[in-house]
């Protein structure tokens, strides 16, 4: 195993245990559990915990891991509403039958609708309740705003518009930046923001973490499009196809995969540079990995 393969183990690990605790019991709760426990890269919670390592945050991990917990109940809970029948209409997710397949569609919308809320409550009262009221109370509006009309939603109601209108690469890059950026945006700027907690942080951090996931955001779409084109369903853990299937205009739609791959790189060069900055270098390092290997991957 290399450096890079156990710190992302390890943070893997810390964040599957804490998301473990939450949501005990059985009804909405067990349909809650279904999806977030069901796996899935935990890309989101392990930025948090890393951006808050980058910007000298190490004291303050228990912030951070709520913070990055709440990201991926609102990851997940947008998720189980994006395969519903209105939207995608997908029946396979991180390799199990999808919320609404199991639960039918009214209770996997209302285990949506929980987790969102959950994600906010999860926030707000992050590491305890000592001292980092302030702290928490930005996170949550860091993440307000990621999740809203201005970003994942706002950017899932054009992507399933249907309008039948193809759209040009500016357009679908703003619909991309908005439903899968905005999201790994809020990821790590809230990884710096938990750092503020014990000491201070310098703007141009938080100007690196929104650089660093807006580029790392196009490119993780980018390669998400490739793959719904040339993966396999049991590589991948969800249908493939599913772009074609909805008519939807994609990056490959309009570049060929070939032109995509090319793109997929430049937008992970163009993140990387952003993290010169941040003071940690072990932290940075693994942020450039991730990146590179994001751009890699295979599900
Ligand atoms: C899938 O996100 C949805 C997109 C934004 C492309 P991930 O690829 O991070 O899904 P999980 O969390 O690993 O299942
Ligand atoms: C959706 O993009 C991104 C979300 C905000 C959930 P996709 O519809 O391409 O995501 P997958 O391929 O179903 O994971
Ligand atoms: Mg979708
Ligand atoms: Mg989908
Ligand atoms: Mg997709």
């Amino acid at each position: 195993m290399t450096a890079f393969e156990r710190q992302m183990e390890e943070a893997r690990q810390l964040v599957e245990t804490r998301l473990a605790e939450f949501f005990p019991g059985s009804g909405l709760a067990e349909a809650m559990r279904y999806s977030l426990l069901a796996g899935g890269k935990r890309i989101r919670p392990v930025l948090t915990l890393k951006f808050c390592e980058a910007a000298g945050g190490s004291g303050t991990v228990k912030e951070a891991l709520d913070f990055g917990c709440g990201v991926e109940m609102l990851h997940t809970y947008s998720l189980i509403h994006d395969d519903l029948p209105c939207m995608d209409n997908d029946s396979l997710r991180r390799g199990k039958p999808t919320n609404h397949v199991v639960y039918g569609e009214c209770t996997a919308t209302l285990a949506g609708d929980a987790l969102q809320a959950a994600a906010f409550q999860t926030v707000l009262s992050a590491g305890g309740t000592e001292g980092s009221g302030t702290v928490c109370a930005l996170a949550a509006k860091i993440l307000a705003e990621a999740a809203g009309e201005r970003g994942m939603c706002g950017g899932q109601y054009w992507d399933t518009l249907g309008d039948g209108k193809p759209r040009t690469l500016e357009e679908l890059t703003e619909i991309n930046d908005k439903k899968t950026g905005a999201l790994l945006r809020a990821a790590c700027r809230m990884g710096v923001t938990a750092a503020m907690t014990h000491r201070t942080v310098e703007d141009a951090w938080t100007d690196a973490a929104r650089e660093y996931a807006s580029n790392l955001g196009l490119a993780f779409q980018i390669r998400d499009d490739i793959l719904d084109a040339v993966s396999t369903r049991e590589e991948l853990g969800k249908p493939i196809g599913s772009d074609a299937a909805n008519r939807k205009t994609t990056y490959v739609t309009l570049l060929g995969v070939e032109a995509c791959e090319e793109k997929v790189l430049a937008y992970t060069a163009k993140a990387k540079e952003a993290l010169h900055v941040l003071p940690e270098k072990e932290a940075v390092a693994f942020l450039m990995e991730l990146a590179d290997r994001l751009a890699e991957r295979k599900n």
